[in-house]
């Protein structure tokens, strides 16, 4: 793909629309996960309150978006995560990619999260460097497991006085 000539000058952040959409999923499918555009349209649409997608915008041209969200888990304070990031394959390594990740930690700054947190697949190397380089340490490796839904057994509903299953 021809290199784009960025010009961090005039490359401004905004909130993403679902007037992005197409652009919004293509980007995504570089980030390796396909997605259509009325997907994307979708997904934008149900993000929560505490959710932004941010992108990058060089002369009405979409060169990439970050997601960032609130994360609430019972056993640690409250932080932000970056759901994911993506700058256009023809205009990395011009700091679009940096740009992006400080709106996003200026959202989570302003929201009053005291720590962002991105989850790297431990292939892309280049991106953890990336990530280094901006002030990111590493802090553990996890191992990531699915399952799927749809085949769970419903447990006997419980009365209450007796303690003993109800029908
Ligand atoms: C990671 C990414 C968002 C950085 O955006 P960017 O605009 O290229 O970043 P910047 O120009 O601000 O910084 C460049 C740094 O990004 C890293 N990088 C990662 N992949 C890169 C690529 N394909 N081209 C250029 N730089 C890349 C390098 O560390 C580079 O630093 P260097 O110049 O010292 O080698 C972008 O390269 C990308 O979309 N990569 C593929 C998707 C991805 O890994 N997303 C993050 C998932 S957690």
């Amino acid at each position: 793909m021809p290199k784009s000539s960025v010009t961090l000058a005039t490359v401004t952040i905004r909130e993403a629309t679902t007037s992005d959409a197409a652009i919004l999923a293509a980007l995504s499918t570089q980030l390796g996960y396909p997605a259509q555009p009325e997907e994307a349209a979708e997904r934008l649409s149900a993000l929560g309150p505490d959710s932004a997608v941010l992108v990058a915008e060089e002369n009405g041209a979409v060169l990439g978006w970050i997601h960032v969200c609130g994360m609430r888990f019972f056993q640690s304070p409250p932080f932000a995560e970056v759901g994911g990031l993506v700058v256009d394959e023809a205009s990395r390594g011009k700091g679009v990619g940096k740009l992006l990740l400080d709106a996003g930690a200026r959202w989570a700054a302003e929201r009053g999260y005291r720590k962002l947190r991105v989850r790297s697949n431990v292939i892309r190397e280049d991106t953890h460097r990336f990530y280094e380089r901006e002030s990111f340490r590493r802090v553990k490796t996890q191992v990531v497991l699915d399952r799927e839904l749809g085949q769970e057994v419903r447990l006997p509903r419980r009365d209450p006085g007796s303690g003993l299953p109800s029908c």
